[in-house]
């Protein structure tokens, strides 16, 4: 049974949440969660542990078996591979289409296209045929997306596994920038560690639960003696 228990204070709430495939295997056993309202955190952990069934459940696509998901809304959805999720043929057309049941006025949904266009910089790109676009911009498109419907939780599921590392540092400092600028709550799952000196904070999931959270500056230290992220971090800041 899922109650809701809201709590102004934070974007997103999950409590003792348990879900699995089948019943021998749970992915999630108990998974605690909590992201104060209008900061940006990562989620980590190893291949199959878990992220993105955690991300899904957050963004009710799956439905827990046990737990509380306790969120604001409206939500945004960012996948891995932009192409499963853009689905008009131009830039303006996709943004338009995701305001659809919101049954705005013509010039409402103009507006709020060049809003969302100007916070991703891609106002140029407005004609553009879907095709035509970089993998870095199409993930723009889809960030514009859920700002162009007011989003208030962004939820983003690997964004920059397909960019290279220029368009990946890039996307990770525009979305840090966009959830400062309009206090969204971002939970951002990624295994490049370099983009958690944007992040506010990072979760560690393993075996269905958050074993681990803090500052992204306290894991620092264990990262420069396991990593070469010090190189990586001079590099891009
Ligand atoms: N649709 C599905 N049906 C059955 N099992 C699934 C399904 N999707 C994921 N799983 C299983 O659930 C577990 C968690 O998968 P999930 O994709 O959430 O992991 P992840 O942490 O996102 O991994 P990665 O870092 O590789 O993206 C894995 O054992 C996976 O095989
Ligand atoms: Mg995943």
């Amino acid at each position: 049974m899922i109650f809701i228990l809201k709590n102004p204070s934070l974007g997103i709430n999950i409590k003792q949440l348990h879900f699995g495939w089948n019943s021998q295997t749970p992915v999630l056993n108990g998974c605690d969660l909590a992201v104060p309202e209008g900061e940006f955190w990562m989620l980590l952990g190893d291949n199959g542990c878990g992220k993105s069934t955690l991300l899904r459940l957050i963004g009710g696509i799956l439905s827990p078996d046990q737990g509380t998901i306790d969120i604001n809304n409206p939500l945004g959805f960012v996948f891995q591979n932009p192409d499963h999720q853009l689905v008009m043929p131009t830039v303006a057309a996709d943004i338009a289409f995701g305001l659809v049941e919101e049954k705005l006025t013509l010039p409402e949904v103009k507006v709020r296209v060049k809003e969302a266009l100007m916070a991703v910089n891609l106002l140029d790109l407005e004609r553009r045929p879907i095709y035509a676009l970089s993998g870095g911009q199409k993930q723009r498109i889809a960030i514009a997306g859920a700002i162009a419907r007011h989003c208030k939780v962004l939820l983003l599921d690997e964004p920059t596994a397909l960019l290279d590392p220029d368009t990946q540092i890039e996307l990770v400092a525009l979305v840090q920038k966009i959830v400062k600028e309009r206090g969204i709550t971002a939970l951002w799952v990624t295994h490049r560690l370099e983009e958690l000196a944007y992040a506010d904070g990072y979760f560690l999931l393993d075996k269905g639960k958050v074993i681990k959270k803090g500052k992204p500056q306290d894991l620092f230290p264990q990262l420069l003696r396991e990593t070469n992220i010090k190189d990586t971090m001079e590099k891009w800041r």
